[in-house]
């Protein structure tokens, strides 16, 4: 009987200590994006943008932190004006600023890096985030939501800005398929992490 008791408060012990084992083991990967919901090219008027589904998906399987990059100065709502806005700002090679910082950057050793593609490149925000930290021996993995343009030549552009990082082959999808086909762009991330050596 003695050895039952023990056996059981073994068990719950067990139970107990494991979880907080799993809690206090901070996350290694960290996924940063910017995303623009409102009214979008192929969707109409959306909550979560394309690239923040995108990048939610990406935060699970990879079991990683999110930081999103959320502009200072909200960009216009409306298509046609957030098309104006970012015009300006890639002709003024912009740096505007997002709220908040990311704590704890030292933990993290793998950072995927996420972005709508605007006019052909990286929207500007993003080149304020890569300009703010240090990327040294960091694995950074960029991913990418579009309409026609795939990955445009971001990931070179990715590749000549973090030379101190190892960059990874990213993934482009069309924001519409992220948007409407939360399955399927399941599907594409597993396959790519695969791929790319992070999953099994
Ligand atoms: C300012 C702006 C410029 C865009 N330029 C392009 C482009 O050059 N090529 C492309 O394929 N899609 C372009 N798009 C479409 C977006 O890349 C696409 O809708 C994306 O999924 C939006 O992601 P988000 O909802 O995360 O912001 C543009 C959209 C905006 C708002």
């Amino acid at each position: 009987m003695k050895k039952l008791i023990s056996l059981i408060l073994a068990v719950m012990l067990l139970y107990a200590v494991v979880p907080a084992i799993a809690e206090a083991v901070p996350a290694h990967v960290l996924v940063v994006y910017f995303s623009h919901a409102g009214e979008n090219y192929n969707v109409g008027v959306i909550e979560e943008g394309n690239t923040a589904k995108m990048g939610r998906i990406i935060a699970e399987q990879m079991n990683a932190d999110v930081f999103e990059l959320v502009p200072v100065v909200p960009y216009p709502q409306d298509y046609d004006s957030c098309l104006d806005v970012a015009t300006r700002e890639q002709q003024k090679d912009a740096r505007p600023e997002y709220e908040g910082e990311i704590e704890n950057w030292d933990q993290y050793d793998t950072v995927f890096i996420g972005y709508p593609i605007w006019w052909g490149k990286i929207p500007n925000i993003v080149y304020t985030f890569m300009e703010a930290y240090d990327f040294t021996g960091k694995t950074v993995v960029p991913f990418n939501t579009h309409e026609g343009s795939g990955q445009a030549h971001s990931q070179r552009d990715i590749e000549g800005k973090l030379t101190s990082a190892a960059v990874l082959k990213g993934l482009a999808v069309r924001g519409s398929k992220t948007q409407n086909d939360t399955e399927g762009t399941g599907a594409d991330v597993a396959n790519w992490l695969k791929g790319i050596g992070l999953a099994e």
